[in-house]
């Protein structure tokens, strides 16, 4: 049996933790969503998630303990999420992960965020994990959009990126939240807005696919503007929500299909592989699928947004190699996708 990491997640608004075996197999994965509280401010208020993940960090990682059914002394090491996020929020996971690494004299291993997102492709229902070969199903092309990032890597191999391009403005998450609050349809908005489209007509309005001048960048701004525009000038009373929404789910995965699908003929990528919430899209899955020319794979929607087993997905490659991290971990609230 493989090494067994407790994996502990705090970089946004989910308090997450999770056990996990094999770098694949999840034990448990418990996530505390602070969604609801940071619904009524139309969006993360960091200083709220910070105090949140302080009441609830250690009830989480217990129950990720008990759901899994080991104790400390069964553990292998402790993996965090150090960066990108908030601050104040990672701070919380990490300083955590130090005390729990600590007592137990465990190792600690700080973990990049993006990677978990990743990684969250190589977890149990994992399409690379269950197809055999699939190991070596390297140069993919990854598209990996969240709240807080959007971008194209192209993944030569196991921890090595290369950014092939990224958000000049807001990222797809952030899109697909912004235009829900315009369209009064609350937070988390992608969701909200996947809902809505589902009785829309995407065709009934015209809208905007930016263009930019590196050819694997992204921008959503324009579109933003765009549907704001629209709203002021249809009047909040009998606004068509469902078609606007539609429209503008049809605009963010157009451009984000276009742009994967250019990538991945410039690299002769073998596989598409998707990331991070925006993954979580049945329309993004769909079209990209339809499109991209190569076996398209995503993880199940609960493991694309926020969550630790993404987590200790990442940090069992690195526990392979003793790439451990030292007692002076820092968090990162910038940190990038680095090779490593
Ligand atoms: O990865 P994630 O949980 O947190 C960050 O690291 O940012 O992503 C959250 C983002 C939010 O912007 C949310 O609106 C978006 O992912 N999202 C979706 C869907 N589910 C979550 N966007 C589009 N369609 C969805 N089904
Ligand atoms: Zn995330």
């Amino acid at each position: 049996m493989g090494e067994l990491i407790l994996a502990i997640e705090t970089s946004c608004d989910e308090t997450a933790a999770a056990v996990i075996r094999d770098g694949c197999r999840i034990l448990s994965n418990v996530v505390a969503s602070q969604a609801e509280m940071h619904a009524k401010y139309g969006g993360v208020f960091p200083e709220v998630a910070s105090r949140e993940h302080v009441l609830k960090i250690i009830p989480v990682i217990h129950k990720a303990m008990e759901q899994a059914d080991v104790g400390w002394r069964d553990l292998n090491a402790l993996a965090v999420t150090h960066g990108p996020g908030l601050a104040g929020s990672l701070l919380v996971g990490v300083n955590t992960a130090k005390g729990i690494a600590l007592g137990q004299n465990l190792p600690l291993l700080g973990t990049n965020h993006l990677e978990g997102h990743i990684y969250a492709n190589w977890l149990d229902a994992g399409l690379l994990h269950l197809e055999p070969g699939m190991e070596d199903a390297f140069p993919l092309v990854a598209l990996v959009a969240s709240g807080g990032h959007s971008s194209l890597v192209l993944m030569r191999g196991h921890g090595d990126y290369v950014e092939l391009g990224h958000t000049i403005d807001d990222a797809a998450g952030e899109a697909f939240d912004k235009i829900a609050r315009l369209l009064r349809l609350g937070y988390p908005g992608g969701p909200a807005i996947q809902k809505a489209a589902e009785s829309g007509d995407p065709t009934a309005f015209k809208l905007p696919r930016a263009q930019t001048k590196r050819p694997f960048d992204f921008s959503f701004s324009g579109l933003k503007t765009a549907v704001l525009n629209l709203v002021k000038k249809l009047g909040d009373d009998n606004l068509p929500i469902n078609d606007i929404a539609a429209g503008a789910q049809a605009a963010i995965v157009d451009m984000l299909v276009e742009k994967t699908r250019l990538a991945v003929e410039e690299y002769n990528a073998q596989y598409v592989l998707l990331a991070g919430g925006v993954a979580a899209n049945n329309r993004l899955r769909e079209e990209m699928r339809a499109r991209a020319a190569r076996p398209v794979l995503y993880p199940p929607p609960k493991l694309c947004v926020d969550n630790a087993a993404m987590i200790g997905a990442a940090a069992a490659r690195h526990y392979r190699r003793g790439d451990f991290s030292r007692w002076d971990l820092d968090v990162i609230p910038n940190l990038k996708l680095v090779n490593r």
